[in-house]
């Protein structure tokens, strides 16, 4: 088994859909082990994403994440990686299969409703930027 850090978007927390995601990730077989809604900084969301900072997005992408309250949460399960980006659907939802996340409920490829994380060590490093040990419960 295996743990994920996934993000419900300001897009999606903003239009009160939580409870629908979280209902697509439990169908999925993806425990919700960890949650909690905050409000990022700029400074915070600049941070988490600083891998894009060369990116032409990164601006846009900082603000919209600051821009309203987030869920953040750590999902466990088999393959839990694969499984929640599979459950999520391509960045784009003009190009994410019928029945993802994003075909259903994003916007734009900017407010695309979901983040997960893409490998186990980018994984460790985003769950270890939002939670501490003590707050995982399997
Ligand atoms: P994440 O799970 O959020 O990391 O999505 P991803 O892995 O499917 O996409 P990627 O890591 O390539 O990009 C990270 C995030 O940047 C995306 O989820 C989008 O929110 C945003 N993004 C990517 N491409 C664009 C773009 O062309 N324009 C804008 N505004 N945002 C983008
Ligand atoms: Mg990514």
């Amino acid at each position: 088994t295996e743990r994920t850090l996934s993000i419900i978007k300001p897009d999606a927390t903003k239009r009160n859909l939580t409870g629908k995601i979280n209902a697509k990730f439990e169908e999925a077989g993806l425990r919700i082990v960890a949650q909690k809604r905050i409000k990022l900084s700029p400074e915070q969301a600049g941070k988490f994403y600083e891998v894009h900072k060369e990116r032409p997005f990164y601006g846009e992408l900082v603000e919209f994440m600051a821009s309203e309250p987030v869920v953040v949460q750590v999902l466990e399960g088999e393959s839990a990686i694969a499984k929640n980006r599979e459950v999520m659907g391509a960045t784009n939802p003009a190009d994410a299969a019928e029945g993802t996340i994003r075909k259903e409920f994003a916007l734009s490829v900017g407010e695309n409703s979901v983040h997960g994380s893409d490998a186990p060590e980018t994984a460790a490093q985003e769950i270890a930027f939002f939670f501490s040990g003590l707050e995982l419960v399997g």
